[in-house]
């Protein structure tokens, strides 16, 4: 199916405005994607229409409210293609899902001497939760390392197992640069060695088509306002049986059986890990997003972006002096780089009094930046509602800042 940009970008009002008397090109997707007016519009039904706290009511909107949220439950398992809806667990996005892995899956299983795998290409998120679980139970960190392309060293990734090694916690796509990880590879090659596997998929959930059980994944992590739905809202997909064997990760309401002074005993999955009010709203809303999505088609949502990253590479190279970071075949529509010599916050502060939105930095990966040794990147990343005309206008403005600043 052949995106209609036109209609596409008539969902998106917030991209019909002016900045600095330009028209928005919005190329900063990779840290929020815009919501389309089905998903505000969801939004604005729940509040006007059955706001209501869930599961504890035995009221009318209170039915309404918890059989939405519910319904959204069994409309991601499917997404994903989950076995089971009480394998998705709601939370505010995926640095909780990762520190609910994290925290409690360490509690089950890691001890003094154990170690986590993680690789070069994380974000902080993925990063720091290990890190502090590793101070926790006395474990070592151990990191895949990169290629100046930005790929993994895979056969780095052999020697770092060993019998001692509990989690490997693996990105799908690395924010700053883009690259696709050989996700299914790595999920394979740990479960020879009986490891789990966590993957990050926040910066592949909205592009690549997701199937967990075929991946064979045990945790996938993924947050709603990368693909289309509101921030706050997020998912941590986890099998049943890694999940069962876990403690929870916050107390409080709805994630308990029985209270008392003495004892405490806990709800079954999902209840477990859903302490206190959810959010409600944005959750309704994510099914408005995912809705969004499949009626779009992901293949051709793909397919339009690999277009786009494709034109946008090849427009970029014909400027002298630039370098782009993370130059794998494999990649989604981001393009990480900069100008030599011009530090990249010069470049989006320009660029944006151009009208055009990108972010700059080291995008909450230092340990990369490290790496090719530089300070941060100057990223434009595109969605579906992105469009060659607006690449021209970059690449246009991206001259003229050149000729600025050297
Ligand atoms: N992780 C988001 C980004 O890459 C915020 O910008």
């Amino acid at each position: 199916m052949k995106i209609d940009i036109n209609k596409t970008r008539s969902q998106f009002p917030i991209l019909q405005q002016q900045v600095n008397k330009r028209p928005l090109v919005y190329f900063d997707n990779a840290a929020t994607t815009q919501n389309p007016t089905e998903v505000t519009q969801a939004i604005v039904d729940y509040y006007n229409n059955y706001n209501s706290n869930i599961h504890r009511g035995t009221h009318h909107l209170s039915n309404i409210a918890t059989e939405a949220y519910e319904n959204t439950r069994n409309n991601i398992r499917d997404f994903i293609n989950a076995k089971h809806s009480h394998e998705i667990i709601f939370t505010r996005g995926t640095t909780e899902s990762i520190n609910l892995v994290a925290s409690s899956f360490s509690k089950a299983f890691l001890k003094e001497g154990d170690n986590i795998i993680i690789s070069h290409l994380e974000h902080h998120s993925n990063i720091v939760p290990w890190q502090l679980a590793c101070e926790n139970h006395h474990a070592q960190l151990r990191v895949i390392p990169i290629n100046e392309d930005g790929s993994l060293q895979m056969e780095e990734l052999e020697k770092l197992i060993d019998d001692r090694t509990k989690i490997i916690a693996i990105t799908h796509v690395s924010n700053a640069l883009g690259v696709v990880n050989p996700i299914k590879e790595i999920i394979e090659l740990a479960h020879k060695n009986n490891i789990p596997v966590l993957v990050d998929g926040a910066q592949a959930v909205s592009h690549i088509k997701l199937d967990v059980q075929n991946l064979d994944a045990d945790f996938y992590c993924f947050s709603g306002h990368k693909m289309y739905a509101p921030m706050g809202i997020g998912v941590l997909y986890g099998k049943e049986k890694w999940l069962n064997q876990m403690p929870p990760y916050q107390g409080g309401g709805e994630m308990i059986k029985d209270v008392s002074f003495e004892k405490t005993t806990y709800n079954e999955l999902p209840y477990k890990f859903e302490a206190g009010t959810p959010n409600v709203g944005d959750t309704i809303a994510l099914k408005t997003a995912i809705k969004y999505i499949q009626e779009l088609d992901i293949e051709s949502i793909r397919l339009y972006e690999d277009e786009l990253l494709h034109y946008a590479t090849k427009r970029i190279k014909e400027i002298d002096g630039i370098t782009i970071y993370g130059t794998t075949k494999q990649k989604t529509a981001v393009i990480s780089f900069l100008i030599d010599g011009v530090h990249p916050y010069d470049v989006g502060v320009l660029l944006d009094k151009m009208g055009i939105a990108v972010r700059t930095g080291h995008h909450c990966t230092q340990p990369i930046m490290d790496f090719y040794k530089i300070p941060g990147t100057v990223r434009a990343s595109f969605a579906v509602y992105n469009t060659k005309e607006e690449i021209d206008s970059f690449i246009e403005a991206l001259k003229k800042v050149k000729e600025m600043l050297m």
